[in-house]
């Protein structure tokens, strides 16, 4: 069984857990993941590894199903199953460029520990979060502690630029230098991001959430195609180049057990709340 020292709600639907652990920080880098059973009946999800220390790993979470709403109901003192990791590959390292990071959603919080990588080698770190609306905008502060610059994007113009990522990447690099996208998010933004950027000839690396089971690479439930090419996203990801990944079957393999998932949650709540 493994502590939850936090879980708090960072803004609507958006979650931070704190898990006790005193072997993540041992192999931990920015960019890689960590798995997660709320309970001996929950199903094993992948989620980002957003900090560590000697005796803690958090990570940011979206309330989608039934295994989230379990991780969303937790408070601090709880217990959760199992933790496993750090897996994944960690985020390529770079040094001495400009990078224009993006994160929305859950992504926000994916960010963070990579931006603090890229700044510590010395490249300029250009970080734009984007939302519906303001208040699902967070963690502006933490992460400008780490950014040269910080964009924040609404698309109902509550907060900073109004539009969408699409707009925001075509204005800034036609007035800036970019040597670099790096992107965290829900498949929409990862690929509306690499379509805007492919035209421009950026390199465009993208954290991608397939569905995972095992996350050491048996399972194969998290295959994409990159490049023509299968890949597990659990051990040759999650990070790709955007422009290389076949989002037409990533789209449609994540929508492949929506209705299952929504019975689950209905099921679920039934049982909780009768
Ligand atoms: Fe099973 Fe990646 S989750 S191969």
């Amino acid at each position: 069984m493994v502590k939850v020292l936090k879980r708090e709600l960072i803004v609507p639907n958006i979650h931070l857990l704190v898990l006790e652990t005193e072997f993540i920080h041992k192999n931990a880098k920015a960019g890689e993941f960590v798995v997660v059973r709320a309970d001996d009946y929950g199903e094993r999800i992948p989620l980002n590894l957003i900090d560590w220390d000697k005796g803690s790993a958090s990570t940011v979470f979206m309330e989608v199903g039934t295994s989230t709403r379990k991780l969303a109901c937790l408070k601090d003192g709880d217990e959760i199953a199992d933790l496993a990791g750090p897996l994944g590959r960690p985020t390529e390292m770079i040094q001495g460029q400009n990078v224009l990071c993006i994160g929305g959603c859950y992504g926000i919080g994916a960010l963070y520990p990579v931006i603090r990588t890229f700044k510590k080698n010395q490249n300029r770190v250009i970080t734009t979060i984007e939302a519906r609306s303001a208040f699902l905008l967070y963690w502006q502060d933490k992460l400008k502690e780490f950014s040269d610059e910080l964009h924040q994007i609404t698309r109902d113009g509550t907060n900073g630029i109004k539009g969408h990522i699409d707009g925001f990447i075509n204005d800034y690099v036609s007035k800036n230098k970019v040597d670099m996208i790096y992107v965290q998010g829900c498949t929409y933004l990862t690929f509306l991001s690499s379509q805007t950027t492919k035209p421009l000839g950026i390199k465009t690396i993208v954290g991608l959430s397939p569905i995972m089971i095992d996350a050491t690479g048996m399972c194969g439930v998290c295959r994409v195609v990159i490049d023509g090419k299968t890949k597990f996203a659990c051990v040759d990801g999650p990070e790709f180049d955007g422009h290389q990944v076949d989002w037409e079957n990533l789209l449609t393999r994540r929508h492949t057990y929506i209705e299952h998932e929504r019975k689950s949650l209905s099921f679920y709540e039934c049982e909780i709340y009768g």
